[in-house]
């Protein structure tokens, strides 16, 4: 059975088309990196999965089941996450919060605490436990986040621009910890840098509007990946990075 199938989407917030006729699937040992412009549609795309919004064509099936039956399955890591300095939150109480819905007492157990540390052993955060979460850098708060998903037991791991602001050895050290963890869970996860990506990714997906998927990419076949990017958009991308502004900002000068 699939992990993630998806068939013939097509998704539109109001009536502007945002995902046109999308179908890809992934197996639950995938790596699969989703790049593409800014506004292309990632974030659209990883909530539709979430079963955050819901498609006005095409089916998404998780599992088998729809994203609401396999929301348990599924953990999610969002694109923007921001501290508030003056909130006094400890790393163990955020990844805590990862085993609420396994809990109806609202009291934690100590198998929520020994779930706890073991997540954040595996992301190396275990001995900043107490520290407070606003103390910490970009990339620590990121593993603290990736460690409150992989408490809820889900079987693929969802991240949406994990490393945003994060610089390039924070980067790397990210996308080890996901190849760490991609030996016992499915990950799905948006990214701009194509050269970081096709280190680690089975599967790699650019969105911009249509879907267009390479299966096993790896460094030899960067420059094919890049030719079929940029012919598919009839435009020239950077060709390091499929950063986005760029990219739109030449969409919008031939237009
Ligand atoms: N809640 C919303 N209501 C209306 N339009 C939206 C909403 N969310 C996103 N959009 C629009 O849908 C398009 C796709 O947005 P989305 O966030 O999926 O892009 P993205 O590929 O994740 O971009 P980025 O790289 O900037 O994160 C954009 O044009 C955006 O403005
Ligand atoms: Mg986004």
């Amino acid at each position: 059975m699939k992990a993630i199938e998806v068939n013939n989407l097509s998704f539109a917030y109001h009536k502007q088309v945002v995902l046109d006729s999308v179908s890809f699937s992934t197996d639950l040992k995938d790596f699969l990196a989703i790049i593409g412009p800014n506004g292309g549609g990632k974030s659209t795309l990883v909530k539709l999965i979430l079963g955050l919004l819901t498609p006005q064509k095409g089916s998404i099936k998780i599992f088998g089941k729809s994203p609401k039956q396999s929301a348990h399955l599924l953990a999610y890591v969002p694109q923007h996450v921001h501290s508030n300095s003056d909130f006094p939150i400890t790393v163990l109480e955020v990844v805590l919060m990862g085993r609420l819905n396994q809990n109806w007492l609202g009291r934690y157990t100590k198998k929520d605490y020994e779930s706890a540390y073991e997540a954040l052993r595996k992301v190396g955060m275990d001995k900043l436990a107490n520290a407070k979460l606003s103390r910490l850098s970009g990339g620590q708060r990121q593993r603290v986040f990736i460690a409150r998903a992989l408490c809820m037991n889900a079987k693929i791991l969802l991240l949406d621009e994990p490393t945003a602001s994060i610089d390039i050895d924070g980067q790397r050290q990210i996308f080890e910890l996901l190849h760490q963890l991609n030996s016992h869970m499915g990950i799905v996860v948006v990214s701009h840098d194509i050269n970081v990506v096709l280190g680690y990714a089975n599967k790699i997906a650019h969105i911009n509007r249509k879907l267009y998927m390479h299966e096993a990419p790896c460094k030899t076949t960067k420059e094919a990946i890049l030719s079929t990017l940029n012919s598919a958009h009839g435009h020239l991308c950077p060709v390091e990075l499929v950063h986005a502004q760029t990219c739109n900002q030449n969409h919008e000068e031939e237009l």
